[in-house]
């Protein structure tokens, strides 16, 4: 049903030197891929660095933050028409990383959303669960109203061609991905949710799985019927492991 699509979140690592060996061992590996669409998510300092090396290639660019206010006196903040500017096509809302970090309330993450979207950039809304919370079986509970902030403050036609990644915060960087059926059970959960208000945007939503995605588990996952895809941490880092989940996607 849907094309697949791989997202790389190189998180805080690089150098202008790394990134442009990282980024010539993805376009040499990544080239013969017709099935999937494949983004870098890349430190704001290196979106330039991206748009001239993937420049007219397949590879797609774009960056793992954003203001939720479109100009002003706000220091240290990136706007929605900056990362048009050097040619990203898609930005990560709500990281739990940042969630917790800068205590970036749902209301916040909802408006970057909105942000993106109305400025036909491609929103990626990480949503999650901690270990806690899954086992206190209150994990849909969790994700449910990070879904339903967008749904309530914007619309479910917000979702419409968006995309949602699913990423248990358990199962980030610790080398333990969800299985797939407890990937499958919670894109399917998602989808229902945003399909009860709005069926049109549920089935254009992509919804990517994140954590500890690797070469050897990315098959398994992507073969599950509401998985659209992943989104990489650690292992985007290295261009042959990353070659390994782009073609498990393709
Ligand atoms: P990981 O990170 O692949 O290193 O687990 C995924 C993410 O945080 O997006």
């Amino acid at each position: 049903m849907h094309r697949k699509l791989v997202v790389a979140n190189w998180k805080m690592h690089g150098s202008l030197a790394a990134n442009q060996q990282l980024l010539e061992g993805y376009i040499q590996r990544l080239k013969p891929l017709e099935n999937v669409d494949v983004v870098v998510c890349v430190p704001y300092p290196y979106l330039g660095q991206a748009q001239s090396l993937l420049q007219g290639t397949s590879i797609a660019w774009g960056a793992q933050n954003l203001s939720k206010d479109l100009a002003g006196a706000y220091t240290g903040e990136v706007s929605v028409a900056m990362l048009q500017d050097f040619g990203a096509t898609h930005v990560i809302v709500g990281h739990s990383e940042r969630a917790t970090a800068y205590c970036e309330s749902d209301e916040n993450i909802a408006t970057k959303f909105m942000q993106a979207k109305s400025h036909a950039l491609t929103p990626i809304l990480c949503v999650g669960e901690t270990l806690i919370e899954r086992e206190a079986g209150v994990m849909e509970m969790v994700v449910a109203k990070q879904i339903d902030t967008i749904i309530s403050m914007y619309g479910a036609s917000m979702f419409a061609g968006a995309v949602v990644a699913y990423e248990p915060i358990w199962a980030i960087g610790t080398g333990l991905a969800a299985t797939p059926e407890q990937a499958q059970a919670m894109h399917e959960f998602i989808r229902g949710r945003i399909a009860a208000h709005d069926k049109d945007a549920a089935n254009s939503l992509k919804i990517l799985y994140g954590g500890s995605v690797n070469s050897q588990n990315a098959v398994q996952l992507f073969v599950m019927q509401d998985i659209n895809g992943g989104l990489i941490g650690r292992g985007s880092l290295n261009a042959e492991e990353f070659e390994g989940i782009c073609r498990a996607a393709n």
